[in-house]
């Protein structure tokens, strides 16, 4: 039971949370009559919250923290830098926690991407890609190709350059007039593709936007391995292939945004390696230090780096903080931890139980499609199973702020319910996950989608 100085302490972290913390993408009037989820601890797949209750981590916190909670080893690794040097910049500075790093990451990075520019975070990582391909056709005689392509849905990050390439309609419309440039093409969502559509279709209407607007005009594409927002689209055979081929024809780049899909979330170091293509940028973030501390880095290839290491020229872009030895001193115990554990072998071993237990949940009227990859699958969720019939976006509010998200959470699971797309439920576990945790994850998630399938009158439930 929590003593009363605890509970003076935690009614007054609700109130200071309710008067002083403006959080991220939240309706906060959410929270004048219900309490604030204030998590205070972690530790493996497990996060407490203030009152000492236990919820599993079906999300990795937000898709990040890839190798668990509550690692002793790696929060050493950051205190034990900071009292050799606590910060220094890369502003024309380098210091060995960041030179070491760049030069492990060129290792597990595909093909030729060896140089590595670091950021603070996902968004500064796209801001960045897209700031170098724009900076790099003018430095190689093509001052004309400033435009970027992107997909439907897709959520690139908040910055006004990152947000001109998420392709999320509610998001950007608050903050227009956006960067100009960004054009958007079909995902691939072969769940609900339209009648005469083939997924060979996806890659082409690349080809095609690209020779609408104009190849001259046109820098980079980028594009998630597996698409997170409207629920992890995967790439249908020969996708990225086809892509490579149409970016090498028109002489644009394409970047890789990884910030969720690098660091095993897939199986493998990076999304690209999974679905066996060369980027020449890859965006990253988040797993790179399981989120123990924010870093994002931009890995960009020899050929794309090459104009900027001669002469005059140089990026003319930066932050203060990319590159921070603390960050780059745990990303480095992060990646230990991965070696010595076998992260990845887990995730490969494992994924087919996990995706087993999820289609498994397909007995469920409510439940329309399963798909993912990896330790990143989602679960859309519809009216009609025969049909595929969605819900309505006052149903879909009902069925996810009203119901699913509280009740997931109340019973202990933290995932996410998610409308940027049609309905879906998202997971993404640590990748330390095994059996015991699906078992959990399906225990709950049976009873709460088969309760919110009655609710809604889904057809069958
Ligand atoms: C694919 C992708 N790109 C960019 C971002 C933005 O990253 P951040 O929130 O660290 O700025 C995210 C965040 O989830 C993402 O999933």
């Amino acid at each position: 039971m929590a003593s009363t100085e605890q509970a003076v302490e935690q009614s007054t972290l609700q109130e200071l949370a309710k008067r002083h913390l403006w959080m991220h993408f939240t309706r906060m009037s959410a929270y004048d009559q219900a309490e604030v989820p204030v998590i205070v601890r972690g530790e493996g797949c497990y996060v407490w919250d203030e009152h000492g209750k236990r919820y599993l981590d079906g999300l990795s916190a937000l898709f990040c923290v890839n190798i668990g909670h509550g690692r002793a080893d790696i929060a050493q690794a950051g205190a034990d830098q900071a009292k050799d040097l606590g910060f220094f910049t890369n502003w024309s500075y380098a210091h060995p926690p960041a030179i070491e790093l760049a030069a492990r990451i060129a290792s597990l990075a595909p093909g030729d991407l060896n140089r590595v520019f670091f950021t603070s975070g996902g968004s500064e990582a796209v801001e960045s890609a897209y700031k170098l391909a724009r900076q790099y056709h003018k430095v190689t005689g093509k001052p004309n190709k400033t435009k970027l392509i992107a997909r439907e849905i897709a959520y690139h990050g908040t910055s006004l350059g990152a947000l001109s390439a998420t392709g999320i309609t509610g998001l950007r419309t608050p903050f227009e007039p956006l960067t100009p440039g960004a054009h958007h093409v079909p995902n691939t969502n072969t769940y609900r593709m339209q009648p005469g559509i083939t997924p060979e279709y996806f890659a082409e209407s690349i080809a095609e936007k690209i020779e609408f607007e104009g190849p001259d005009t046109v820098a980079a594409v980028i594009l998630e391995p597996v698409q997170n927002a409207g629920g992890c689209f995967t790439p249908p055979e020969g996708y990225f292939q086809r892509v490579r081929e149409i970016c090498d024809e028109y002489d644009v780049l394409l970047i890789s945004d990884e910030v969720i899909c690098a660091w095993g979330r897939l199986g493998e170091w990076f999304g690209a390696i999974k679905y066996d293509y060369l980027p020449d940028m890859i965006t990253t973030a988040k797993g790179l230090t399981s989120a123990y501390a924010p870093m994002g880095a931009v890995i960009a290839s020899d050929r794309v780096a090459e104009p900027f290491m001669t002469g005059t020229n140089s990026f003319t872009h930066g932050f203060t903080f990319a590159g921070h030895p603390i960050c780059s001193a745990v990303a480095m115990a992060n990646l230990d931890a991965f070696e010595r554990e076998g992260v990845l072998q887990n995730v490969r071993a494992n994924e087919p139980r996990f995706r087993a237990m999820l289609e498994s949940l397909r007995e469920l009227p409510i439940v329309g499609d399963v798909r993912g990859a990896g330790y990143f699958h989602a679960i859309e969720l519809v009216r009609d199973q025969d049909t595929k019939e969605t819900f309505t976006e006052e149903e879909a509010e009902t069925l996810l702020r009203g119901f699913l998200s509280g009740e997931l959470y109340r019973r202990g699971l933290i995932c996410r319910a998610d409308d940027r797309g049609d309905p879906v439920i998202q997971l993404s576990p640590p990748l330390i996950a095994g059996p015991e945790q699906f078992e959990e994850i399906e225990d709950i998630l049976r009873g709460v989608l088969s309760e919110a399938g009655e609710r809604m009158h889904v057809l069958g439930a």
